[in-house]
């Protein structure tokens, strides 16, 4: 039976997979974050209306979800805050039920400066972060000194820990990189501050999931960024610093691999990718561009403009292994609708030699260029369509072919932003 459903995304990250836990979110009982930071951006659209989350997981947009940070997840109070008021602007009230692993550690604000300070120091060289301060905060927990959000509940501890820590990254801000220093008292007045709104969601939620796992009830584990950010098998150095691939769902909540019952891949039907580093199937032509429109490319953290290209199936074959994923949910299908061709990749060529790769590796990623096969496009509107029947016989046949490249199936395509644009092949929950 597949009672619990992770969901992670198989590209560079904004594969869409916001809108599909949302999706599936309506017959689950918990959701789950369990990585990362609000350094991730997950837009739903619910009856119009735009929502962006960063950090809260987004299944709790339905009322009776119970949303879980878990312990792999970095955060910063004072976004969180900012999110749960923005949520209940929108009528949505969150705060009973949602709870945050007294084992998270806190971004606060030297992380942010040392990530735009490494980021400006590193010049033509720099990641392309999105400058929240994920990196140095994954940093201090695998260094053992991280502040976490359960020191919150003790101040007198708390405020010794923060003056040490701050002394330390004021050396390095002002000595090394010449930054301004960050002033200790301020950090924590305003953790004062917002400690009260957060105190009772800290919780041990490995216990929470356990408990829900015996009784039975249904979570999703909501991954964000993507298999080739995930800082052990994505582009390294291009990628983020936590596991975005299925790994980090064990170690970031406290629940083991028996209980994750399905794995689904989120996979867009083309492939996009924010900030530097390696895109094989990268376009800089005419349809690169029509993409970028055509897909509203643009980052909803950071509002920079993503680089687009072709689907990469042998990108998409290592993503399918690294996470042993069940199945695939192809993403904005809508926005190949009016292109007359369409193209896979389906394997890499070595410019010098023409070796030809048809396995993806990290450390073959330059000297390479992409071999394509080209599939005819269908030229009609697809969003609003219910069944895969009746979609047009060319976008059968291209998902037919993903299904062959990635060697499993395509339980789920959206056709549009909407909840509503959305076709379940394959029901998940037996
Ligand atoms: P960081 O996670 O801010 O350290 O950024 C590292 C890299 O991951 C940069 O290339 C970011 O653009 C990318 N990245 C981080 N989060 C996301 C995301 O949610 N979607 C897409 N790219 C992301």
């Amino acid at each position: 039976m597949h009672k619990n459903i992770v969901i992670l995304g198989t590209q560079w990250g904004d594969e869409g997979k916001g809108k599909i836990v949302d999706f599936l979110s309506s017959n689950s009982a918990y959701t789950v974050r369990f990585h990362g930071g609000h350094n991730a951006g997950h837009t739903l659209v619910v009856n119009g209306k735009k929502i962006i989350l960063h950090l809260i997981p987004s299944g709790l947009l339905y009322p009776n979800v119970i949303g879980i940070i878990s312990n792999g997840v970095v955060i910063s109070p004072f976004e969180l805050v900012k999110e749960i008021k923005m949520l209940e602007k929108n009528n949505y009230f969150i705060s009973q039920r949602l709870f945050i692993s007294e084992s998270a550690p806190l971004i606060l604000p030297y992380h942010v400066a040392m990530d735009l300070a490494r980021e400006k120091k590193l010049g033509i060289n720099s990641i392309g972060t999105t400058g929240r301060g994920i990196g140095p905060a994954y940093e201090d927990k695998i260094a053992r000194r991280a502040l976490r959000i359960g020191d919150l509940k003790n101040i007198k501890k708390l405020s010794k820990k923060l003056e040490v820590i701050v002394d330390y990254y004021n050396n390095q801000l002002v000595s090394f990189y010449k930054e301004q220093s960050i002033s200790y008292k301020k950090i924590l007045q305003d953790l004062l501050k917002v400690r009260d709104i957060v105190y009772n969601m800290i919780q041990d939620t490995a216990t929470i999931l356990h408990k829900a796992i015996e009784d039975k009830k249904r979570i999703i584990f909501e991954g964000a960024q993507g298999t080739f950010l995930d800082i052990d098998h994505g582009t390294y150095p291009y990628v983020t610093s936590s596991n975005s691939t299925i790994g980090g769902v064990i170690t970031g909540t406290g629940v083991g691999p028996k209980n994750l019952d399905y794995i689904l891949g989120i996979t867009k039907s083309y492939t996009t990718r924010v900030g530097k580093g390696p895109f094989p199937t990268e376009l800089f032509d005419e349809t690169g561009d029509y993409l970028s429109k055509k897909g509203k490319e643009f980052g909803s953290t950071t509002g920079r403009k993503r680089r687009t290209g072709w689907l990469d199936g042998v990108a998409l074959r290592y993503a399918v292994k690294i996470n042993s994923l069940s199945s695939l949910c192809i993403t904005k299908l809508d926005v190949l609708d009016d292109l007359e061709q369409i193209k896979i990749c389906t394997s890499y060529k070595d410019v010098n030699t023409s070796q030809i790769y048809k396995d993806f590796s990290i450390f073959n990623l330059e000297n390479i260029s992409p071999v394509y096969e080209t599939h005819p496009g269908w030229m009609k509107k697809t969003s609003g369509i219910k069944k895969i029947e009746d979609l047009p016989e060319e976008a059968r046949n291209y998902l037919n072919r993903i299904e062959e490249i990635a060697q499993i199936p395509i339980d789920i395509i959206s056709t549009g932003p909407d909840r509503s644009d959305t076709i379940l092949v394959k029901s998940l929950f037996f």
